[in-house]
């Protein structure tokens, strides 16, 4: 299996049959060197610098329907919230002087939050924030609508396929949504020119390892410029409430292999991985993932936005306790650093 791990450092790609079966066959011992090989990589191109972002979670209503989803439209239980432009703007600032210069504006697909205001806000934020970078992750829309977002100034966008296969996104979501129309919305994104990150939730229901290999063929064929991955963990509101989480070891084995497929691609540690164990964050980094993306949202709204249970949001991963991020990153021997992070090796327009 070392072998299969080599060839993924030298050529970048396996085979399906050969992800496969480096999947299926991970082990602490395997991990270890899969680590050791991501981790060169990583510093080949990012030293032991981690890239911060500031995650503002600017609205939770949702229109969709997504079953692994706690923001899901027909969830009663959920709290709705929706942030005001100045309100998001008074993250931006606290952000901005607390050493971030990347905004990621997270949200439901919320029709109140339409292209106008979409617009309106990151003009607002690149207007007074002209060096930092915006990120959007807010759902699928036409390829007009990003354009105008691209025009107003935003830099990047975030939108995980979830699955590559057609059977198991239909198995995930309602028959409204499909792979088809996601896939389309992520080239879309890339042809416009975003910086764009795909990716999946480990572990989620239904998930085969053959899913998984196609999950990695689709991110080599795409080449995206951040892959967000984390477990899957159940919402106690929606209807895979009864459904198992996926693994800490199988979601950093698989942050090793996306490291060497992908070597200059930005790899955030994820909140769900912080929120499946203690020091899941740090184990992340220690796989090959290089960002962080800490909770600026007012800390008000912060437990509504409940995509999952249990997801930590008010320890170490709120940016208001940065210091202790950044000790814990120097800890594991690496230093969070204050710059905008563009992927290494990416022209900038
Ligand atoms: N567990 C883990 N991740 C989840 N997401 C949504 N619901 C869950 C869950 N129950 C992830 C999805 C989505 C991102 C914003 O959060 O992958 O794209």
């Amino acid at each position: 299996m070392k072998s299969l791990i080599d060839k993924l450092e030298r050529e970048q790609i396996l085979s399906r049959e050969e992800f496969i079966s480096l999947i299926e066959n991970h082990n602490p011992e395997l991990a270890g060197y899969l680590f050791e090989r991501a981790l060169a990589v990583r510093h080949r191109h990012y030293g032991h610098d981690v890239y911060i972002r500031g995650l503002i979670e600017f609205t939770n209503y949702c229109k969709n329907d997504c079953f692994y989803c706690g923001l899901r439209a027909s969830n009663r239980n959920a709290q709705r919230y929706r942030l005001s432009q100045e309100q998001i703007m008074d993250c931006c600032r606290e952000g901005y002087r607390l050493g971030f210069r990347t905004f990621v504006l997270q949200g439901g697909e919320d029709p109140w939050y339409n292209t106008d205001r979409i617009e309106d806000l990151v003009r607002t934020i690149k207007s007074e924030f002209s060096d930092c970078a915006v990120t959007l992750s807010v759902g699928e829309h036409p390829r007009e609508v990003y354009q105008r977002w691209y025009d107003a100034g935003a830099d990047r966008y975030l939108l995980r396929h979830e699955t590559a296969t057609a059977k198991h996104y239909s198995m995930l979501h309602p028959a409204n949504l499909s792979l088809e129309n996601r896939l389309r919305c992520l080239w879309d994104l890339k042809e416009i020119g975003y910086q764009v990150g795909c990716g999946i939730m480990v572990g989620s229901p239904g998930q085969t390892t053959e899913n998984i290999a196609d999950d990695l063929l689709f991110m080599a064929k795409f080449q995206p410029d951040m892959v967000g991955i984390g477990p899957f963990i159940p919402q106690h509101d929606t209807p895979f409430r009864d459904k198992t989480a996926g693994t800490l070891e199988l979601t950093v084995f698989l942050l090793g292999i996306i490291r060497l497929m992908l070597p200059q691609v930005l790899l955030p540690s994820t909140t769900a991985l912080g929120t499946i164990h203690p020091t899941g964050r740090e184990q992340g980094i220690l796989a090959g993932a290089n960002v962080c993306m800490p909770n600026l949202s007012p800390t008000e709204v912060r437990e509504k936005y409940a995509l999952y249970d249990n997801k930590i949001c008010t320890g170490d991963e709120a940016a208001q306790s940065l210091n202790s991020l950044k000790k814990r990153m120097e800890s594991i021997g690496y230093r969070v650093v204050e710059s905008r992070g563009d992927r290494a090796g990416r022209m900038i327009q």
